[in-house]
């Protein structure tokens, strides 16, 4: 969704501001700007801003844009559509102050309306611009005064950045809801929404809580927090962090999704490092900071996340019900929140999120929290906002994940659910011979995923011709199915085919009326307990000239399926098989990412969607 970044320092501000809103791109966005201070005493606000991509906007920037001290922001259109006017940074009347936004202001219509009956002329549709408005018009004294009484006026969500040409030695930054970070340099400050906007100058970072502000000027920082309508100074250190810049490259790869996918066995090791018991077949996982008659005491567990996140959330809740017994399912958290759910003292909420942003999930855990439950994370980003509020957790350390289409920090995800369902069965059911054959199952996990990725070459062909094919649908049955649901939500999200998900069993009852030769089926068939009854249903699809493709294991045999069908065969190594679900979803991600690629769609940026949704 929208980025910000921010500059003060010894540097031309307009080229940094740039290549930080280029790390930003993967976050979805239509429409970029900056502003700078321009140098002397008797300051002035340069600001370009364009509907389109970040190149279009350096192409067209004028030429004199000189000036040390400025923002700049991706914006994804929610007050107004799409176009240069509504593009950030909004500046004042007098065009003294530039503000960029992250976030919704509830109540902008009424401010649009209190400032336009003050004859103040609105020049776009956005709810930003009343800030800076609102902003220009205070007569406090320092910026952080006149930000604090424009943001006593807001109701809403914002990380924002704001220059003034009066006060031309900073840029002050306020958080509610919206991530921002500052990074910290010689001589010189930096700030974000994005870690990637930063990693490439400093990892010595602060981060701002929500009714917090900051100052960054060229030597250093100040936070303030917001009290009756003015500010006063809240003591924040800074902090290293352990990221590798070159993360946030992708390299020989053609895309970041492809580099990500291929890191999957190394960021598996990752999650799974320190925390498997094999003498007593079990997990240990400190962050939860839950003792074993906390975790005795819980009888169910309720997973809750948005999009891939809720589909291996239900991969989660199957793994728990499996292995501890305890009743558990999994909800996407844009539903939760508003059905008036009822939260029960020893139910674990689990919320799971790569980005720790996901604003229907941050709200789900608010509400959760407010009603007296208990919710742990698993989480990616460290010190995101659901990590925050969250009361403990599994950190996932997949490495920071730029593609929309999530993919490293999914897989761990799963596995995240694995150490979690298997501490909470030895604490109950499971036996210590079942812990260690899956603690061992564990082990050999990341080497297996190698091996699937490995198969690419021969995805390529398939996934072509599922390409094809207006229309497909994945199937698959109980651990299956969730393997099935995220297949489609891949395909779908990058291919934009239309791609849905069936548990094999319903097919004859509906969708099986849909199938013919150009509707094929993407088949989920592990080497199980009901690989008879999925090899049935595969034939009645071939009977009906619907082209397959089945990922399942070498044991699995499909039966005399008719000659004329179409069927591709995907073998994937076996693990137990309360684990296989991972190991069946990597060539899904495969599959997906090479129909993307035959069709010549942007796999990092898939059209109108954002890699974490902070507006609801
Ligand atoms: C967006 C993305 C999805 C992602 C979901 C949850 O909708 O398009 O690909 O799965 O957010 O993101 P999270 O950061 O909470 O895991």
């Amino acid at each position: 969704m929208c980025g910000i970044v921010g500059y003060v320092g010894s540097q031309q501000a307009a080229p940094l501001l740039l290549e930080g809103l280029g790390r930003l791109e993967h976050r979805g966005y239509d429409s970029a700007g900056i502003a700078v201070l321009g140098p002397g005493k008797e300051s002035r606000l340069r600001m370009a801003k364009k509907a389109g991509r970040v190149r279009d906007l350096t192409e067209e920037l004028p030429k004199r844009f000189a000036g040390r001290v400025g923002v700049g922001h991706t914006r994804w259109a929610t007050h107004g559509p799409a176009n240069d006017l509504n593009a950030h940074p909004h500046l004042d009347t007098k065009g003294d102050v530039a503000v960029v936004h992250n976030g919704i202001i509830d109540n902008a219509a009424a401010l649009r309306a209190e400032l336009t009956d003050a004859g103040v002329d609105l020049v776009s549709d956005t709810d930003t611009e009343v800030l800076a408005h609102l902003i220009g018009r205070s007569e406090a004294e320092t910026l952080e005064e006149k930000v604090a009484e424009a943001l006593a006026r807001v109701e809403g969500t914002y990380g924002l950045a704001v220059l003034h040409a009066a006060f031309a030695d900073r840029v002050v930054v306020a958080r509610n809801g919206s991530p921002l970070i500052i990074g910290i340099g010689d001589h010189e400050m930096f700030v974000a929404s994005d870690l990637a906007a930063l990693v490439r100058y400093t990892t010595r970072v602060a981060h701002l809580d929500d009714g917090e502000l900051a100052t960054i000027t060229a030597e250093g920082f100040t936070t303030y927090r917001r009290d009756h309508g003015g500010v006063s100074a809240v003591p924040r250190t800074a902090t290293e962090v352990d990221v590798d810049p070159a993360a946030y490259d992708a390299g020989e790869h053609e895309s970041f999704m492809h580099k990500e996918m291929l890191e999957q066995p190394e960021a598996a090791e990752r999650v799974l490092r320190g925390r498997l018991d094999e003498r007593f077949g079990t997990s240990h996982l400190g962050g939860l900071e839950m003792d074993a008659r906390d975790l005795r005491a819980i009888r169910r567990v309720k997973v809750l996340g948005c999009g891939s996140a809720y589909y291996v959330g239900q991969m989660g809740a199957g793994l728990v019900e499996e292995l501890a017994r305890i009743p558990a399912d999994a909800e996407a958290a844009s539903e939760f929140r508003y059905r008036n759910p009822i939260i029960e003292p020893d139910t674990l909420y689990v919320a799971v999120s790569q980005s720790g942003e996901t604003i229907d999930t941050l709200l789900a855990v608010q509400e959760i929290r407010r009603k007296g439950g208990r919710v742990v994370g698993l989480v990616n980003v460290v010190g995101s906002a659901i990590a925050r509020e969250c009361e403990g957790g599994i950190y996932l350390h997949a490495g920071p994940e730029v593609a929309v289409a999530s993919t490293k920090a999914l897989t761990n995800m799963f596995l995240g659910f694995t150490l979690l369902a298997l501490q909470l069965g030895r604490v109950r059911d499971l036996s210590i011979a079942d812990g260690r054959r899956l603690v061992a199952g564990l082990q050999r996990l990341p080497g297996q995923v190698a091996e699937v990725l490995a198969g690419e070459p021969d995805l390529v062909a398939p996934a072509a011709r599922l390409a094809e094919a207006e229309s497909l649908f994945f199937v698959g049955r109980v651990r299956g199915y969730p393997v099935a649901r995220e297949g489609a939500q891949k395909f779908k999200e990058i291919s934009y085919r239309h791609a849905e998900a069936y548990q094999t069993s319903e097919l004859k009852h509906g969708p099986l009326a849909l199938i013919d030769p150009r509707v094929p089926t993407v088949a989920v068939v592990p080497h199980d307990e009901l690989t008879d009854r999925n090899v049935g249903a595969l034939h009645e699809v071939a009977a009906r000239g619907g082209p397959l493709v089945v990922v399942t294991h070498a044991e699995v045999d499909l039966g005399d399926l008719p000659s004329q069908a179409s069927v591709h065969r995907i073998d994937v190594p076996r693990n137990e098989r309360e684990l296989d679900p991972i190991l069946l979803t990597v060539p899904l991600q495969l599959l997906a990412y090479h129909a993307a690629q035959s069709l010549g769609h942007d796999i990092d940026k898939p059209r109108n969607l954002a890699k974490s949704v902070t507006v609801e």
